[in-house]
């Protein structure tokens, strides 16, 4: 008779039973993104933004700490910041990758820094080996939003295991599901338990979580906000992610071979041993030699039937056209938030009494990022992702052509609408 496990015998399931443990939600979704990234640990939270803000809160990020971040982003990365009621400072980006700049970030720290949040912004990694030298120099913890890239790598690494903490998304993203979601994964066991707390509920804080100081706030579910997973057909998505990344990759490379003939168009910058998995496949435009602007290009294009957008200007036009006007995007510094410094109606967390020195954010500050985004435009994963192939490519190419060849028309139409 074998002991019992209660009595410290074996498991009945023994190792073999993984496969019981894997049809709980998440948790076989959970080992298989440990086994991709070679991340020793991975939770599967609500959304993208849900894993930024566990990452924030696991760094003890909160009122009077700055983040190092960029202005140059899809808002959530912000916003999760702002959440944790901690002061965004912004870097400026590199021109050629629209990731952030690490001499910049450099230039950005002070002693009241906390964190680096960099972005993997479109689907090119962040320069990660730079940061984590910095944030090991200058005791900081590297969180990476690769929310827009989570089959990419670095030198033939995987992200997620790169950073100290690295965010997934499951929204339309590389790795996809229908429903959101996202998971956040780190090797320290430490940053782990602690971004539990954010969101989790409190079983699973007290189920997977050994640190007497974070199971003292496990009965409450730490934070008491709701993050706890969505999203688990992300795990179909994951057997064929790499498949779906390789072969946009090869669309993508079609593209950049046929659009950088064209005067007026630079396609994407690959950084030489990171790969860019194109969550969007961003070009720069240059109106010289067509003397019509990037928004006419954008226009014109989508009136084709592809879509092409300015995605930091208007990323969202596509789903609500016909929706009223807010204010115009842009760099992140320069929207109302940042203007006003009053979200919460008393300066906080911009202007309270935590904060040693108040954050100013002015026109001028990133110009870098500041000049980008007037001249970028970007095609869509799925228009470029299977079964779209070369085919579909080349109607690409053959629609900016058409369009191009009616330059002058486009002129006059910019023209005509100015002086409505
Ligand atoms: C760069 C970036 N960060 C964070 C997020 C947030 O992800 P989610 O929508 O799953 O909250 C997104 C989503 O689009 C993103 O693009």
């Amino acid at each position: 008779m074998s002991k019992l496990a209660l009595l410290g015998g074996a498991k009945a399931i023994g190792e073999e039973g993984r496969a019981l443990k894997a049809n709980w939600p998440n948790i076989g979704l959970e080992a298989a993104l440990c086994d991709y990234t070679g991340a020793k640990y991975a939770k599967c939270v609500s959304a993208g933004t849900a894993a930024l803000i566990s990452g924030l809160f696991a760094a003890g990020c909160g009122p009077g700490d700055e983040v190092i971040t960029v202005a140059y982003t899809w808002v959530a990365t912000v916003g999760a910041v702002l959440r944790v009621n901690a002061v965004p400072i912004f870097a400026d980006i590199d021109p050629r990758t629209f990731c952030i700049d690490p001499e910049d970030v450099k230039r950005k720290i002070s002693p009241a820094t906390k964190a680096i949040l960099a972005v993997d912004y479109y689907g090119h990694p962040a320069p990660i080996p730079e940061l984590m030298a910095i944030a090991e120099e200058h005791g900081l913890v590297l969180i990476e939003d690769a929310c827009q890239a989570s089959t990419s790598e670095i030198n033939g690494q995987k992200v997620g295991n790169l950073a100290h903490f690295t965010a997934f998304s499951w929204s339309g993203k590389p790795i996809y599901s229908g429903s959101g979601g996202g998971a956040f994964l780190t090797s320290d066991r430490h940053l782990y338990e602690r971004a539990l707390l954010a969101g989790q509920h409190p079983t699973v804080i007290q189920g997977l979580a050994t640190d007497p100081d974070v199971l003292k706030y496990a009965s409450m579910g730490g934070t008491g906000d709701n993050m706890r997973a969505v999203g688990t057909d992300a795990m179909a998505q994951l057997m064929d992610a790499e498949v779906r990344t390789d072969a946009r990759i090869r669309n993508c490379d079609y593209l950049t071979e046929k659009l950088s003939a064209i005067p007026g168009i630079t396609p994407p910058y690959v950084r030489p041993g990171y790969k860019h998995v194109y969550h969007y496949y961003n070009c720069l435009w240059d109106a010289t030699p067509w003397g019509f602007s990037r928004d006419t290009l954008c226009s014109a294009l989508n009136a084709e039937g592809i879509f092409a957008v300015a995605y930091l200007k208007d990323a969202n036009f596509n789903f609500a056209p016909e929706s009223k006007p807010i204010e115009a995007g842009g760099p992140i510094h320069m929207r109302t938030i940042f203007q006003e410094r009053n979200l919460y109606g008393k300066g906080c967390p911009f202007l309270c009494p935590h904060v040693a020195n108040p954050p100013v954010y002015s026109e001028g500050d990133l110009p870098v990022s500041e000049e980008m985004w007037k001249r970028e435009f970007a095609f869509f994963q799925p228009d470029l992702s299977p079964p779209c192939d070369e085919r579909d490519m080349q109607l690409i190419v053959d629609a900016v052509h058409k369009v191009l060849d009616n330059a002058d028309a486009l002129k006059q139409w910019e023209q005509e609408r100015a002086s409505q």
